[in-house]
């Protein structure tokens, strides 16, 4: 199935990919790539006649610092246009106008008045003034300017700073907002975003996950046709979603490797069997490598060299186990794909985007270079999607919500959460402290939002220390273990504010912890903010 699609140029801001998003909360496809495609590069992605418009992203940098510019191709495809930010001033200098470097920076929210009743803004309005114009309420983030409109285009938006804050030429449907439409602080930014999308563009909203399922099954169908292919499952939602996925699409062909590391949370290994193998009927194999991991994690204490350790005999186990399925025997034919949960974030991250961040939270079961190493093909059905399409994804094939909206969790699992050297009886007590953490926090709702603290919170578990201090329970003194409970809200886990969690919840499982984990007698709440601190202890 062909579907309309928007290209999203990126010049390199921070949110480029919200713009994507946005684009794909209309039901729309879009797909962000970096802007210095060429122009040949741009008449042949629109070739199949599915390219129905174009956005140019704001960037971090000025029009006079960089030499970044659109494609020209771009301008004359007969497509309409949006420029955002710098996409606008570039826009504007291709095609006629001008930009004025300013010394004054404006960044924040802003109140623009909307002008020209052009097609982008009609009936769209935060608030009228008492001489009736129509204002916008939304975000501005730039320091140069578009001081003269290039040739064709009427004024669309000012602000008393900048009097060119939106530009339009509507013979052409060429759009330019100096504001980001794609932030939630711009209150219409949505609007705006499925005016021009739906209404401009006319783009054939038809970028449904539910509908979604049967055109990857049959992608899947035809990659792998009756090949075979080995999937890491880890309990994490991307490669539980991928196999789900897989699984609808080839059933049986499909084997899921679940190596178990003995640093899961508690029961967490027999949920995913119950899932894929008991309800899903999923071939998986559980590898329970337990004790090969604590074995070789004993009197490591440095948080890197646990992390190494954990990472290394990871990949060998996964290896070792690739290594049988590939060889095949016992009806088997061996495999030859081998299935990785990579996401569309992941694929723009590595794809030279201007948007390249320093940090990424890489899952380490997506190793990089494994299927060339184990000889295998490499199949990734989720490359296309954001992190909120994969859980919708996931939620349509089947997989419950609990499993699909959970806080993620490292690589290394509980072997960051308990500080300094792994042993086994640490992490069986810092399991049974973070399942009643988490049980209470999904009990606990909010009652503005009707929320529970689960959901409104990012990240949370327990950490154990190996300390002990003195404690007394009935008549006796106990002296035992101390755990912390951590939580967290953030959107990009780059920064994180420690969550104020209500005094109740937090007595509640201070309580219950204490009360029911023998060996732990004393519960603490970290308070500490990313940055300086980090949201893992270690
Ligand atoms: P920090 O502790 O750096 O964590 O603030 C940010 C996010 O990354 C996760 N994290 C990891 N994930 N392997 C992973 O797959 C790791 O080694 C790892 N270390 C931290 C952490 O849980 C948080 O979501």
């Amino acid at each position: 199935m062909q579907h309309d699609k928007i290209l999203i140029l990126d010049f390199g801001s921070q949110v480029t990919q919200l713009i994507a998003r946005r684009v794909r909360e209309a039901h729309v496809y879009s797909e962000v790539h970096p802007c210095d495609v060429t122009s040949e590069w741009v008449r042949e992605y629109a070739k199949d006649g599915c390219l129905k418009g174009v956005i140019l992203s704001g960037s971090h940098a000025s029009v006079y610092e960089v030499d970044d510019r659109a494609p020209d191709a771009v301008f004359e495809l007969g497509v309409p246009v949006l420029g955002i930010c710098y996409g606008m001033q570039t826009m504007a200098q291709q095609l006629g106008g001008k930009v004025e470097g300013s010394h004054q920076r404006e960044f924040g929210y802003a109140e623009v008045r909307a002008r020209g009743h052009v097609d982008l803004l009609k009936d769209i309005a935060d608030f009228t003034t008492a001489e009736g114009h129509g204002m916008l309420k939304v975000w501005m983030s730039h320091g140069d300017k578009v001081t003269e409109l290039p040739p064709g285009f009427k004024l669309m938006a000012s602000t008393p700073s900048c009097p060119i804050a939106g530009m339009a030429d509507e013979a052409r449907h060429f759009y330019g907002v100096q504001f980001h439409p794609e932030v939630t602080h711009t209150v219409q930014g949505q609007a705006m975003l499925n005016r021009f999308v739906l209404e401009i563009c006319k783009a054939r909203p038809d970028w449904v996950m539910r509908d979604h399922i049967e055109e990857a099954v049959q992608k899947i169908r035809e990659q792998v046709g009756d090949e075979e292919v080995i999937l890491g499952l880890s309990g994490g939602v991307d490669s539980s979603v991928a196999a789900a996925l897989i699984h609808r699409a080839i059933g049986d062909q499909l084997t899921c490797v679940f190596v178990d590391h003995g640093l899961l949370r508690l029961n967490e290994g027999d949920m995913v069997m119950e899932m894929f193998e008991g309800k899903l009927h999923a071939k998986v194999i559980r590898v329970d490598a337990s004790e090969l991991f604590l074995g070789k994690l004993a009197g490591v204490n440095d948080p890197e060299a646990k992390r190494k350790i954990i990472g290394g005999e990871f990949v060998t186990v996964f290896k070792q186990e690739a290594a049988k399925l590939k060889a095949g025997g016992q009806g088997h034919k061996g495999a030859t794909f081998l299935a990785q949960g990579t996401i569309y974030p992941d694929v723009i991250e590595s794809g030279g985007a201007k948007s390249k961040k320093a940090v990424t939270i890489k899952s380490h079961h997506n190793v990089g270079g494994l299927p060339e190493q184990l000889g295998l093909k490499l199949l990734e059905p989720l490359r296309d999607l954001f992190k909120d399409e994969v859980r919708e994804l996931g939620v349509a094939l089947g997989l419950p919500p609990e499993m699909v909206y959970r806080h993620p969790f490292p690589g290394p699992g509980l072997g960051v959460r308990i500080l300094g050297e792994v042993k086994k009886e640490y992490a069986d007590l810092l399991r049974r402290a973070d399942a009643i953490f988490i049980e209470e926090l999904r009990n606990f709702r909010d009652e503005a939002s009707g929320k529970t603290w689960y959901d409104l919170t990012s990240q949370a578990f327990t950490v154990f220390l190996p300390v002990k201090s003195v404690g007394v329970m009935g008549d006796g003194r106990t002296y035992d273990y101390v755990v912390a409970l951590r939580a967290v809200q953030t959107s990009d886990f780059m920064t994180a504010d420690w969550a104020e969690l209500p005094y109740a919840l937090l007595k509640k499982v201070s309580g219950r912890i204490i009360n029911e984990v023998r060996g732990i007698n004393r519960v603490t709440y970290d308070v500490s903010s990313k940055p300086p601190a980090t949201i893992e202890w270690e």
